[in-house]
């Protein structure tokens, strides 16, 4: 009888520091995510090496000495990407002057069809200062991957469900805001307007 009460007392025990053994690591405090960031800076950006319209290969330096709106599409986009540089186009036109301080960069996800020489057609339509690149695909997934941007090729089907051969790429829809130091500084969603957009640009211009 004794020696049961003392099996069941020291199974109820060894229980019961198995659960603190398992749970007590968890109920420790964690240190929060941006604890991890020892500079507070957010991991957005980071060096590329790319093609420009001219052919010419550039890399992050492009960003250094003024502030720059970079934003990643594709020429074939229908309408995404296409309202999203007209919003540039509108935004550097609403500051003036002030605005040739600012640097836009279109940067391609789709280098397959994206050449420098349709990119720069493409930018014709858009604000004489858009530097456009493009790249290898290894290029502009590297320089993707740096801005935490996603991009998936995806391939059109006709009414019978037959792939056509041709295809989209869907994207996120960022745009970047990125200091004098070619450092990230802070984005946009879609949906930013112009007029937000410039504000933004006017603050940070003025060093606030
Ligand atoms: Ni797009």
């Amino acid at each position: 009888m004794m020696i049961k009460r003392l099996l069941i007392g020291s199974l109820i025990l060894l229980g019961t520091l198995l659960v603190l053994l398992l749970y007590l690591p968890a109920m420790r405090p964690q240190p929060l995510p941006m604890q991890v960031q020892t500079t507070g800076e957010v991991q957005i950006g980071g060096p590329f090496t790319l093609i420009n319209t001219r052919g010419e290969q550039v890399n992050e330096s492009l960003l250094e000495g003024h502030y720059s709106l970079v934003y990643f599409g594709f020429t074939y986009c229908p309408d995404i990407c296409p309202l999203a540089l007209q919003t540039i186009t509108e935004t550097l036109e609403t500051l003036g002057p002030v605005g040739d301080e600012v640097m836009p960069v279109f940067i391609s996800l789709d280098p397959e069809r994206d050449t420098p020489e349709v990119v720069a057609s493409y930018l014709e339509h858009f604000h004489p200062r858009f530097v456009g690149l493009t790249g290898t695909l290894a290029q502009t997934t590297a320089a993707a991957e740096e801005y935490r941007v996603y991009a998936k090729k995806s391939f059109l089907k006709d009414a019978d469900g037959v792939e056509t051969g041709d295809y989209t790429v869907d994207h996120t829809g960022f745009l970047y805001l990125m200091n004098p130091a070619g450092r990230y500084a802070d984005h946009f969603s879609k949906d930013a307007t112009a007029p937000e957009i410039a504000e933004r640009l006017r603050r940070a211009l003025a060093g606030s």
